[in-house]
């Protein structure tokens, strides 16, 4: 296993490519399924997620090509034969449980393993087997696996997802676009994933209405073609690298390759820390400031304050001067980086789903665990504002979602190795 060796406090200057997005990329390669001819994408990041899933998808019978250098990946699903995401490799992420609607989308039968739990609590499916349900689908459980059928053609109906999830739109949407004559997703999320998802699923031939907005209306036809799509650059990775630029206050950092325009309203937010941004077509200049404003935020659907950033934006209110509060609507068990925080040094109470972070607290090098993914990135910036040195253990959370890291990070000036863990 390998961790993080930091050192700092180290400012930040320099340029910083934005990679490929994994949470875009995933739907992607679920929709590549549906196609009658192969589908290539491009800007795909080199992340372990992304090499499970095509394994997931290999284990189906398609082909999967993945030239890494160049981010294009290519899917061919002539030859698929077996209707099974097992076990083994959805319970390593969970968005394997996408295959639940490519297959019984593209084949009517599917056997897909149910994801389980994850680092921050339970974290169900029910919407998604709900609204196959109403889609018509026969939904059945045994044996930790779903199995799912359906005749050529389904009647469809309408489903609210209460709440709003990503995961049971994008997978609604896959189950429907084949086989349902007319399929209505209520308070379906608009996240830039899904709307990607749903534009591209479009130019391969599907009926979808409603892109962008809440309701999504999906109608039936008879076959998808493969065609070339650009991924999106990571949001959230952007996000994570506007926070950490602003956390030293001589750092000045440029991103580059970044989609402004699935920010929603990160940037207007960000602003309140007095952080000064400039945004340029896929460019954005990010200049510290000189002391941090407390924000408080309070996660929410998109274009509402990601919480795929809460834990990046309660670390860099450790510096800020004075008192704010990050509040997580979304899941409210998400702060098990709190307690790895304290041991550096910082001033968190958890009360509920709300984080009270006393800034600003003089950070020290101490040794932290990883818990999962955003947990991870938190502790990396962490480390390279505290004094001395800072070892982040199981980093593996980190490589699932973050291409490159220390790389990228190095380049601009931090003092990160990455080195074997001693058990
Ligand atoms: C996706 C993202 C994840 C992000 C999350 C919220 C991927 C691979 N993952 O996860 O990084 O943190 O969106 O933006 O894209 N829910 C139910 N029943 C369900 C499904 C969800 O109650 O069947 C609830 C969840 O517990 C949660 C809320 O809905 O409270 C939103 O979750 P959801 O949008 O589904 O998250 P994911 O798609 O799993």
């Amino acid at each position: 296993m390998d961790k993080f060796v930091i050192e700092g406090p180290t400012p930040l200057q320099g340029t910083i490519p934005i990679s490929g997005s994994k949470n875009a990329a995933l739907p992607l390669m679920a929709a590549a399924i549906l196609g009658d001819s192969p589908t290539t994408i491009t800007n795909v990041p080199k992340l372990r997620d992304i090499y499970t899933f095509n394994n997931v998808i290999r284990v189906t019978g398609c082909r999967v090509d993945f030239d890494e250098d160049e981010g294009v990946l290519t899917i061919d699903p002539k030859n698929l034969t077996h209707y099974e995401a097992p076990y083994e490799l959805v319970r390593k992420m969970r968005a394997s449980f996408y295959m639940l609607g490519a297959l019984l989308g593209k084949y009517g039968e599917a056997k897909v393993s149910l994801p389980g739990g994850c680092a921050w609590g339970p974290r169900p499916v029910d919407l998604h087997l709900d609204g196959m349900r109403e889609m018509g689908a026969d939904i059945k459980l045994n044996e930790g696996y779903v199995i799912a059928s359906a005749p050529e053609e389904l009647d469809g109906g309408t489903f609210t997802l209460e709440p709003s999830s990503v995961g049971a739109t994008v997978n609604l949407v896959l189950a429907a676009v084949l086989r349902a004559k007319e399929f209505t997703i209520k308070n379906a999320a608009k996240e830039p994933d899904v709307v990607l998802l749903c534009k591209k699923l479009t130019e391969m031939g599907a009926d979808i209405d409603g892109i962008g907005t809440r309701t999504l209306t999906i109608r039936k036809v008879d076959s998808l073609q493969g065609i070339t799509a650009r991924n999106a650059s990571d949001r959230i990775e952007t996000g994570t690298f506007m926070i950490a630029a602003a956390m030293h206050p001589q750092s000045n950092v440029t991103l580059t390759n970044v989609d402004v325009d699935d920010l929603g309203h990160f940037p207007e937010i960000f602003r309140e820390t007095g952080a000064d941004i400039t945004i340029n077509d896929s460019t954005i200049h990010i200049k510290a400031p000189k002391q941090i404003n407390p924000t408080s935020i309070k996660t929410k659907v998109y274009p509402g304050f990601p919480t795929d950033l809460q834990a990046q934006w309660a670390t860099m209110m450790t510096q800020a001067n004075g008192t704010s509060k990050v509040t997580d609507t979304i899941y409210d068990d998400r702060f098990s980086y709190v307690p790895e925080l304290v041991r550096l040094g910082a001033d968190i109470d958890v009360n509920k789903n709300t984080a009270h972070i006393e800034g600003k607290t003089e950070l020290k090098g101490a040794s932290v665990m990883s818990t999962d993914l955003r947990a991870s990135v938190s502790l990396v910036l962490a480390g390279m504002v505290a004094k001395g040195k800072t070892d982040v253990l199981r980093i593996y959370h980190l490589d699932r979602g973050y291409e490159d890291l220390e790389e990228k990070l190095t380049t601009v000036g931090a003092r990160i190795t990455r080195t074997q863990q001693e058990e």
